[in-house]
């Protein structure tokens, strides 16, 4: 099947199904644990992220599908907010204190309307409604894809990025700089010489200036708001998935924003990238897909990921 057809297939299954199981009612908490459980449970996240138990998660990592009129979707960017806020309102709630969600999300070029050929606005106008709910705009993380596609893109260049927004339920979300901390550019020499400088305070013509004595105290640099990280193209465990994401991706935000055996739910799961990841990390996991493909193939991802690497490693204490 041509890599359309196949997401057409895709979104047209999650625009239009209703749910794809028909299951008994269970409680929250019983179906929060089965989610964790299988890993990814086939079924329509509208329907089952209300039905989670208030306050029981501690992050949403996902990306949902984009908008697209045509090729790939029924969501038109028109109608994007509308049809994701039922979500976002379900987790909202279902969120502990502490928690965050993070959105991965990129904007497109609208392909008919009085906006054509312009960018869609459908993302920041999300980003707003999301804001007007209640949730609290932490941060925006651009993924920069050094390896992204080129192609005919009309009067720009190549798509080489896309958005990641962080919202959290409260203004003290759970947030681990110290896990995302990548090694110092200056040499060891260097860094030793401002370890012992009592004067670091360096200040600019302009006036800006900022202690550096303690810097280098802290194990590593900060690695910023922009996240280099190539595109994987199908490269993961027999995965057939169109849109998954690069394992790295899920990596940087979960370190840094959920703890350690702390519940990371995907509820647009996809090919599980999500649910491998955050296991792998010591976090207990599990997703939502509406297309029984996907939710099989990940599901045989997930397995294959803990058949393969070290016991303990993937449940117990890991690297946050
Ligand atoms: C962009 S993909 C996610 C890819 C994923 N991050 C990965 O790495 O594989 C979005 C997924 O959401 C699924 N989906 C769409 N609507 C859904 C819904 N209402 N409930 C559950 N899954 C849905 C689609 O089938 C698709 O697999």
């Amino acid at each position: 099947m041509k890599n359309e057809s196949k997401l057409r297939l895709v979104f047209d299954a999650a625009t239009t199904a209703k749910s794809a199981v028909e299951r008994p009612y269970v409680s929250g908490s019983r179906l929060l644990d089965e989610i964790l459980d299988q890993g990814v449970m086939l079924g329509d996240a509208g329907e089952l992220l209300v039905r989670l138990p208030r306050q029981s998660v501690d992050l949403f990592f996902t990306s949902p599908p984009y908008a697209d009129a045509r090729a790939y979707s029924r969501v038109h960017p028109d109608r994007y907010v509308d049809w994701f806020l039922p979500f976002a309102r379900a987790m909202y709630n279902a969120v502990k204190p502490t928690g965050s969600l993070i959105l991965n999300i990129k904007n497109r070029v609208a392909n008919r309307g009085p906006l054509r050929g312009q960018r869609h606005p459908y993302v920041y106008q999300l980003v707003l409604a999301l804001q007007y709910m209640g949730w609290r705009w932490v941060e925006t993380y651009i993924w920069a894809k050094p390896n992204a596609v080129p192609g005919r893109f009309g009067p720009r260049t190549k798509d080489s990025f896309e958005y990641v927004y962080h919202f959290a339920r409260t203004a003290k979300p759970y947030f681990d700089l110290a896990a995302l901390r990548i090694p110092y550019k200056a040499d060891s020499a260097e860094i030793e010489r401002r370890k012992r400088d009592t004067n670091g305070r360096r200040n600019t013509g302009a006036g800006f200036g900022r202690d550096r004595t303690k810097t280098y105290l802290l194990g590593g640099a900060d690695p910023g708001n922009v996240v280099n990280v190539p595109q994987t193209y199908n490269q993961h465990y027999g995965v057939e998935h169109t849109a998954a994401m690069p394992e790295g991706l899920a990596e940087f935000f979960i370190k840094a924003t959920s703890p350690m055996d702390g519940v990371v739910l995907d509820p647009f799961a996809g090919s599980a990238t999500t649910v491998v990841v955050a296991r792998r990390l010591g976090r207990r996991s599990g997703g939502i897909e509406i297309h029984e493909k996907f939710a099989l193939d990940a599901r045989r991802r997930i397995a294959a990921n803990i058949a393969s690497d070290t016991q303990g490693r993937l449940f117990g204490a890991a690297a946050g």
